[in-house]
């Protein structure tokens, strides 16, 4: 299908050394888009999900599509301080220092099915605090799913214990 035609890498951004992933041309692509979105989907036909889990903010562009189409609720984790109501955190570490997720303290009912998504998976840092918070709430992860890997950075090491679904693997 050619999805990586629609993804622009940005060189040194957004420091020195790095290279950015850019899904912007693919997003504003409507076939491109929905190519997209079938490929996703296509890993989770009769998983019975209840709940799509978004991690700020790439996340969430996919997370509310695939919410949509699996007919099942999205949850939105959130960098802190941006959720209004009592949440839970997970700290997970960065190349310097750490970062903190939130998500709502109701936002999951135990027993729930839930899809994990974000853009990228890269160091695994951002997936592995979302499942956490998921944990934490008793949602039982069915898949950690991404629009690409970046398969250099070993992210699925720290996913080892979930199944991680990325069509595009860098
Ligand atoms: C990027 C990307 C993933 C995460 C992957 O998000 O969108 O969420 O990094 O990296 P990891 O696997 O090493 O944790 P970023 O934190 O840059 O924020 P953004 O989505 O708000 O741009
Ligand atoms: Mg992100």
């Amino acid at each position: 299908m050619g999805l990586e035609q629609y993804i622009r890498d940005i060189q040194d951004y957004p420091k020195p050394g790095i290279v950015f992933k850019d899904i912007t041309p693919l997003l504003a692509n409507p076939q491109a888009m929905q190519d997209c979105l079938k490929l996703l989907l296509n890993s989770l036909k009769d998983k019975n999900i209840d709940v799509v889990v978004g991690a700020e903010s790439r996340g969430f562009f996919f997370a509310t599509l695939l919410a949509y189409e699996l007919k099942a609720g999205f949850v939105p984790v959130r960098k802190p301080n941006k959720l209004p109501f009592t949440t839970f955190s997970a700290e997970y570490e960065l190349e310097y220092g750490t970062d903190t997720l939130e998500i709502h303290t109701d936002a999951i009912t135990p027993g729930d099915r839930v899809v994990v998504h974000d853009d990228v998976l890269a160091t695994g840092g951002t997936a592995a605090a979302v499942c956490k918070l998921v944990e934490k709430l008793g949602g039982e992860i069915v898949q950690c799913n991404f629009l690409m890997e970046l398969s250099f950075l070993n992210g699925r090491k720290k996913l080892s214990k979930y199944d991680v679904f990325a069509p595009l693997i860098y």
